[in-house]
């Protein structure tokens, strides 16, 4: 089955643990949380204390997509803070290794992060060290852009390595996704559907992420 992880950037924060418990009603798989520092991208959102408090909210995983330049620095505070998988981008960081096992040495779930023009052989000699792959299908920094479809062949090669290589690695697509573009990004390949503005702003959330399960 398809995993779903409503990204909060599209929540209301003012009540950010109302919202969260909203996603485990609706029977979300995990919680995205983007991470922005001003500097790898052009946006700034939360940090490890917001994540803390939150925390409580629910027993759902929380997928934590680090936009930040060194993620390095930040691991451990992200980790004690209640992160169940931490992912960096590989463009962010000049020891994407280390960083990786830092993160498994914690205890926890490690992901890599790709934007839409960095091609897939920059994250294959990590491929056996994570967990999961985020495909990045718009330019991070914003909710609600638009979906470029010029990235499913990227997906498509990330799942026929994962496939050929026999490694359990899960293949996340992040912007733009909606009923539609899910559905084209789950025919390439991916196993996980991050998603912000679309399934904020749907009426019946449960009813919606019932729906993108079954796209699998
Ligand atoms: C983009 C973030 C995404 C984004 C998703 O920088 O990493 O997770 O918030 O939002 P939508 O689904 O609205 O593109
Ligand atoms: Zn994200």
């Amino acid at each position: 089955m398809i995993k779903v992880a409503p990204s909060i950037l599209s929540a209301d924060f003012s009540r950010l643990g109302d919202e969260i418990r909203r996603l485990e009603v609706a029977r979300a798989d995990w919680v995205h949380i983007d991470v922005m520092d001003g500097n790898f991208v052009p946006n700034i959102t939360i940090g490890p204390v917001v994540i803390g408090h939150v925390r409580s909210s629910t027993s759902l995983p929380f997928d934590v997509h680090l936009m930040i330049l060194n993620p390095e620095r930040y691991v451990e505070p992200f980790v004690d803070a209640g992160s169940d998988i931490v992912t960096v981008h590989v463009e962010a960081t000049e020891d994407v290794r280390a960083t990786l096992q830092k993160i498994r040495s914690l205890g926890k779930k490690s992901g890599l992060s790709l934007n839409p023009e960095t091609p897939f052989r920059k994250v294959e000699p990590y491929m056996n060290e994570i967990d999961l792959l985020v495909v990045m299908t718009v330019h991070p920094g914003f909710a609600g852009q638009a979906f470029m479809p010029e990235v499913l062949p990227k997906i498509r090669e990330a799942r026929n390595y994962v496939e050929r290589e026999r490694i359990d690695v899960d293949i996340e697509v992040d912007g733009g996704i909606n009923a539609q573009t899910g559905k084209m990004a789950v025919g390439a390949g991916a196993t996980v559907l991050a998603a912000g503005s679309a399934l904020f702003r749907c009426p019946d959330l449960r009813k919606e992420i019932e729906n993108w399960h079954r796209f699998g």
